[in-house]
């Protein structure tokens, strides 16, 4: 008991003599927000109300009217105008056009503290395979991500903050984002002004490796950033019967890829993690002639800014310096302008805490689990550049419901059964956190 009065006081000794003492005070109040037994049953009853069945059956139907009509990054209209006829008719205000087609919705007095919850809308340029009522009715457009269900997941979580709008300590901006996959829709809904003053953000994605029911993350980084490249190797062409007449570019193409695959084997630490593939490579027509030009392209993964800068310049200089080598020329091309490189995703880790709380009181004990790091990317990673941030994956993993195929394939499905939990997870973690930031404002 006298350790922890003297812990007490030490820290509101720090607060009271610190410079910078919002600062602290918040952190503070983030690290020990006591979740009262008031809260645990709001929390629960987040849920229940979400699994009702007229709630249940709209987030269905919801989700099921998105998933028929896939639409790519940037190009989300209908998607779009299907979440704010929602919100017209939940009474929700919001802004609308950020960033060509998104969404941000408000809920709560308009005042501090400024709390946000993200979903993405945009689809992906694959076949849908799986044989179902609801299958996607656009010929080689799939929700293969679960974007469809991210959205849904927000509207949800706007129904359930709606409903107790008057109980809301501060406001939640609810962005519906364009253009997550691979073209950095997150980088510009920031260009705009939409959530200025905004202190922190969660985010939810499915996760066909968890089982409905449970919810993931880890504090610190999570998910890689992501780069892209494509180069262009320029040689002389000829008769491949005399190779001695030609700048073969087929060579130096094969030998930069050869050697690309070293800056990873040789000379990063292997106890960090970084990704150079390759994953297309074109040139030639025929067996009997040496081309021009061989275009290869590809993409690199990275845990930390260091990573990114280093992999980038290795990676320029390798292929024009192989190319080089074989009296042929090369460009690189990092394509930053239509394909800015993700960020890692980093969770802070107070918000980390915050909601893996929410989650042990909405899922119990083993709801919640610490997943591994990923080499995937996500474009969530730009919210944490600006404010606090946490990313969880939810579960909806379901053998009954073959619900267990990767994400970015044909056959990727869910088990709707998560709806409800994510639209609770989100309300719950908005609403928590701005009774806890409330009282210090
Ligand atoms: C206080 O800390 C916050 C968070 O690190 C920072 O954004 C702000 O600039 C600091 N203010 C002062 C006066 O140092
Ligand atoms: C999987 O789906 C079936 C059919 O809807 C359901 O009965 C079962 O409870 C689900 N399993 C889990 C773990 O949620």
């Amino acid at each position: 008991m006298g350790r922890l009065r003297e812990y007490w006081w030490r820290c509101v000794l720090t607060i009271l003599l610190s410079s910078n003492s919002s600062y602290y005070c918040k952190s503070w109040a983030l690290e020990n927000t006591v979740v009262s037994e008031t809260d645990d049953l709001l929390i629960r009853g987040l849920l229940e109300s979400a699994r009702e069945s007229d709630f249940f059956e709209w987030l269905k139907r919801v989700r099921r009217r998105i998933h028929e009509y896939p639409e790519l990054a940037f190009e989300e209209h209908k998607t779009s105008q299907l979440i704010r006829d929602e919100l017209d008719s939940l009474g929700v205000e919001y802004a609308w056009p950020v960033a060509k087609t998104g969404v941000v919705a408000t809920i709560g007095p308009g005042n501090r503290p400024f709390f946000s919850l993200r979903a993405d809308m945009d689809a992906l340029p694959i076949q849908e395979l799986v044989d179902w009522e609801h299958k996607s009715k656009i010929n080689g457009k799939m929700h293969a991500c679960g974007h469809d269900a991210h959205t849904t997941m927000l509207l949800g979580a706007a129904r359930l903050l709606q409903n107790t709008k008057n109980n809301l300590k501060g406001t939640v901006k609810l962005v519906f984002q364009p253009g997550e996959e691979g073209h950095a829709g997150a980088y510009h809904v920031l260009q705009e002004a939409a959530l200025e003053g905004v202190e922190a953000i969660f985010g939810l994605h499915v996760s066909p490796e968890m089982f409905v029911g449970t919810v993931g993350s880890r504090p610190g980084p999570m998910l890689a950033g992501s780069g892209r490249f494509s180069a262009i190797v320029q040689g002389i062409g000829g008769h491949a019967a005399a190779p001695h007449k030609t700048r073969d570019p087929i060579v130096a193409a094969s030998m930069a890829i050869v050697a690309l695959q070293q800056i990873v084997s040789r000379e990063t630490d292997p106890l960090e993690a970084r990704v150079v593939s390759i994953g297309s490579i074109e040139g030639g027509q025929a067996g009997n002639v040496i081309p021009e030009t061989v275009k290869f392209g590809g993409t690199f993964r990275f845990m930390t800014s260091e990573s990114f800068s280093y992999l980038r310049q290795r990676i320029k200089e390798v292929i024009e310096i192989q190319a080089h080598v074989y009296h042929c020329t090369a460009t690189v091309d990092f394509m930053e302008e239509k394909l800015r490189a993700y960020r890692p995703t980093v969770n802070d880790p107070s918000m980390y805490k915050h909601a893996k709380r929410i989650g042990d009181i909405l899922l119990g004990e083993n709801g919640v689990q610490l997943t591994p790091m990923s080499m995937g990317a996500e474009d969530f990673s730009f919210y944490g550049q600006k404010m606090r941030a946490a990313f969880f994956k939810i579960g909806i993993r379901n053998k009954t419901m073959d619900s267990i195929k990767d994400i970015h394939t044909p056959y990727f499905a869910i088990d709707e059964e998560a709806l409800p939990i994510g639209a609770a997870f989100h309300a719950a973690v908005a609403t928590t956190y701005l009774d806890s930031h409330a009282q210090i404002q």
